[in-house]
């Protein structure tokens, strides 16, 4: 046999690359930022310009930078075998990233890097790439085009022009353009929060988008009084550590949302569950069940992070864009282990990880323990006792405190105790007559409604999450209908 050389074409191979993965401006810059972070970058500073509809978008970091010969090698499309062995910090793995995110979004892709004072520039034009012929700058072009950091520090720029791909039907609007930098900037708040948030030990990074520090957005609201923090479970696939750790988060009517869950409104907070898996701290999934639970399954808002080492990349099926994994099957079964516990949980009562026993809004009664006592009381975050104690007339507020209060002091303890341990199955506490239970909600109702500032979705999703409604949610939601008061806002 005899074997001649038969390269790709390298029009065609580049053009095809351009599809390489899923890539939206966000996930496209995001490829950028894995490599900064790989350079130890402190700051990266991304800029989008609109330039009268010829938009160009750059990315500056102050990370370690590029000689020439390994910016050339950087530039080389494929320029590492993703089945190489990765430092554990590493965010790459196909040697891909800087070709196919910036071809995704542009036709043009200029690198300058700056390493031990020796300045260097390269580009790729997909309109002039016949013969793998790759441009290299002159030290003049180099100057011209850099921005001034480069000349005194190490790091690395970016630039892509001929933006062509920004949007899907050609031309761009400058309006259309800003919604897009916005977007992209409430994605890389989610993507790195934990870096932004200064979570990950020795990296401490910033990342500024049009001279805007972007602030990390915590999906678990971590800093939340009433977040729970349910336990940790690891779980080793080829002696490799996956951390596990489930979240409850406060209804979404207690947190101030911020920005990212803000877009998708209460309907956007609660489709957002489910897990959030990462990578080498950088998230690259979230809010997905991977088919274990159906969205709005769960009584509760969870979001469980799942955090795995970038050398399981093959067993994930990581793609190209980062924006995808596949959970892996023996994975699988521990994770529906821990969905099905949480779908299960009869009573709403939790023990956290500080062995606290937390409140639960939905719950009329709670139970706390502590210094080895355990005592019940009315839970006073109850949409309807919230509304009970919070009326104008300043006298029947008193009162109903007073109310509550006797009753908490009077909980039958004994005669309870009593009645659980000798005929635990004739206990009904519980209202079992439709008809009452009917005119129990419907003199309810109004009350909370005025809770919830006369917003029927909001009324709706309070009684689908709080019992004795959650419970009873088919003849709620009839009561509902009958009223009208399933859809806009009331007057
Ligand atoms: N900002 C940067 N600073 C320093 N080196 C960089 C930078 N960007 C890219 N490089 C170098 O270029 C190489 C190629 O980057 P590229 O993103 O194409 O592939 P990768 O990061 O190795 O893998 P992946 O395809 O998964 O991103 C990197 O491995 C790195 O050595
Ligand atoms: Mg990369």
């Amino acid at each position: 046999m005899q074997f001649i050389s038969n390269p790709p074409d390298a029009a065609s191979l580049m053009t095809s690359a351009r599809s390489f993965g899923n890539y939206d401006l966000p996930s496209a810059l995001a490829d950028l930022i894995d490599n900064s972070i790989k350079a130890r970058a402190r700051n990266i500073r991304i800029t989008c310009l609109y330039q009268s509809g010829s938009p160009a978008i750059r990315v500056l970091d102050d990370g370690y930078g590029m000689s020439r010969s390994e910016l050339h090698a950087a530039m080389r499309p494929a320029s590492t075998n993703p089945a190489e062995e990765r430092s554990p910090d590493d965010l790459g793995r196909f040697g891909w990233g800087l070709k196919s995110a910036s071809f995704s979004q542009c036709k043009k892709l200029t690198v300058i890097s700056s390493k031990d004072g020796v300045l260097s520039g390269a580009e790729w034009d997909l309109d002039e790439i016949s013969n793998w012929k790759m441009g290299v700058l002159t030290d003049r072009e180099v100057k011209g085009l850099a921005s001034d950091e480069l000349s005194t520090s190490a790091g690395t720029e970016i630039i892509w022009s001929k933006c062509d791909r920004l949007s899907e039907h050609g031309s761009l609007s400058a309006a259309e353009f800003n919604d897009l930098v916005v977007y992209a900037r409430d994605r890389i708040a989610l993507v790195y929060h934990r870096y932004l948030g200064g979570a990950v030990r020795g990296h401490s990074l910033k990342i500024f988008l049009n001279d805007q520090e972007i602030k990390g957005y915590d999906p678990f609201y971590s800093d939340h009084r009433a977040t729970q923090q349910l336990e940790t479970e690891e779980v080793r696939i080829e002696g490799k550590r996956v951390r596990i750790q489930p979240f409850i988060l406060p209804h979404y009517s207690k947190v101030t949302l911020s920005e990212y869950d803000r877009l998708g409104g209460e309907e956007g907070f609660l489709k957002n569950q489910g897990f959030y898996v990462y990578r080498n701290h950088r998230l690259i999934i979230n809010g997905t069940w991977f088919r274990l639970a159906k969205h709005g399954e769960l009584s509760q808002l969870v979001r469980i992070s799942v955090d795995i080492p970038n050398s399981l990349d093959s067993i994930w099926k990581i793609t190209i864009d980062k924006g995808d994994a596949q959970l892996p099957a023996v994975l699988r079964n521990r994770l529906k282990g821990i969905v099905d516990g949480l779908k299960k949980r009869s009573s709403k009562v939790f023990r956290s990880k500080g062995g606290r026993l937390d409140r639960d809004e939905s719950t009329v009664w709670q139970r706390h323990a502590k210094n080895g006592e355990i005592h019940y009381s009315i839970n006073r975050e109850h949409p309807l006792i919230a509304a009970f104690l919070s009326v104008d007339d300043e006298e029947t507020r008193s009162a109903a405190k007073a109310v509550i209060e006797v009753i908490e002091q009077s909980f039958p303890v004994i005669a309870f105790s009593e009645d659980v341990n000798r005929r635990p199955l004739e206990i009904r506490q519980t209202e079992t007559n439709p008809r009452a239970f009917r005119d129990q909600v419907e003199t309810a109702l109004p009350l909370m409604l005025h809770e919830v500032e006369g917003d029927f979705a909001r009324l709706s999703d309070l009684l689908r999450h709080t019992e004795p409604y959650s419970s009873n949610w088919a003849a709620v939601e009839e009561i509902l209908k009958e009223k009208g008061w399933t859809s806009a806002r009331a007057r």
